[in-house]
């Protein structure tokens, strides 16, 4: 069980996660940032990278957090781009809202408080989009990436980042060790044991790479590639319809 004992740590519903969210979002970038040696800002750059945003594009971040890849998409779009970010976490959201005021963007950031599984974006309206460990906290995956599909021009991508199970049995090993004898205790440090007790469950459950791909390919995309990086500790899924990925 995780902090209350409503919250149930196989299947979380939406409001469970809203509230773990809610509730570490004083802590949430300094933990990334401890729990990860800063590494994290490397994957998000990869991701962002990924999802091929150029100048004067419209961009989004889906549950956006604290705001990472959604400052990153601002500044690889430009001035004359567009970004939304978006979460259902009004506290996450505060930070990222913050965070973004002190950092001097060329574009303003547009903060929008929504669901990941009902965009409130029109058909075929986003450039580039990426998801930084998001996708694992939806409570339907297939219908978080069929509204990315809805709201993707042809052509665009989408890259998502997330953790993943690697392949080889130490790496695997080390990622369970990791969880359980790193995450959660720093987590507990800072009296968010159970807030964060629900991560090696999600990681469990998560779709492996090619099951992800086979998802994508289900939610419309044609196009769809998984990429485990940190020797697949972690992996990106670059979705897209309509064109080639380039
Ligand atoms: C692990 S955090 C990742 C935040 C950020 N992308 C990052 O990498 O730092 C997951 C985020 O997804 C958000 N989230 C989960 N399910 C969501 C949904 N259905 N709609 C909107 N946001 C959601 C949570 O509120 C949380 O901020």
């Amino acid at each position: 069980m995780l902090s209350t004992s409503t919250v149930e740590l196989t299947s979380p519903t939406a409001t469970d996660i809203q509230g773990i969210f809610d509730r570490i979002a004083p802590v949430y970038d300094e933990l990334n940032q401890r729990l990860s040696l800063g590494l994290h800002r490397v994957w998000k750059h990869m991701a962002v990278r990924w999802s091929g945003a150029t100048a004067g594009d419209t961009a989004l971040d889906v549950c956006c957090g604290s705001g990472d890849l959604a400052i990153m998409l601002a500044s690889q779009v430009g001035a004359a781009g567009t970004v939304y970010g978006l979460d259902f976490s009004s506290e996450q959201l505060g930070v990222a809202q913050r965070r973004s005021h002190q950092a001097y963007l060329p574009t303003p950031i547009h903060w929008i408080q929504g669901d990941a599984l009902a965009l409130p974006l029109a058909n075929q309206s986003i450039d580039a989009a990426t998801m930084a460990y998001g996708l694992r906290n939806l409570t339907d995956i297939p219908t978080g990436l069929s509204e990315l599909r809805r709201v993707l021009k042809p052509g665009a991508k989408a890259a998502i980042l997330d953790f993943h199970r690697p392949q080889s049995s130490w790496a695997e090993q080390f990622q369970r060790w990791y969880l359980e004898h790193i995450v959660v205790p720093t987590a507990c440090n800072l009296g968010l044991t159970d807030e964060y007790a629900y991560i090696a469950p999600s990681v469990e459950r998560f779709p492996t790479g090619p099951e992800q791909v086979q998802l994508a390919h289900g939610a419309g995309f044609s196009q769809a590639v998984h990429y485990p990086i940190a020797a697949g500790l972690m992996g990106v899924l670059v979705v897209s319809y309509g064109h080639d990925l380039g």
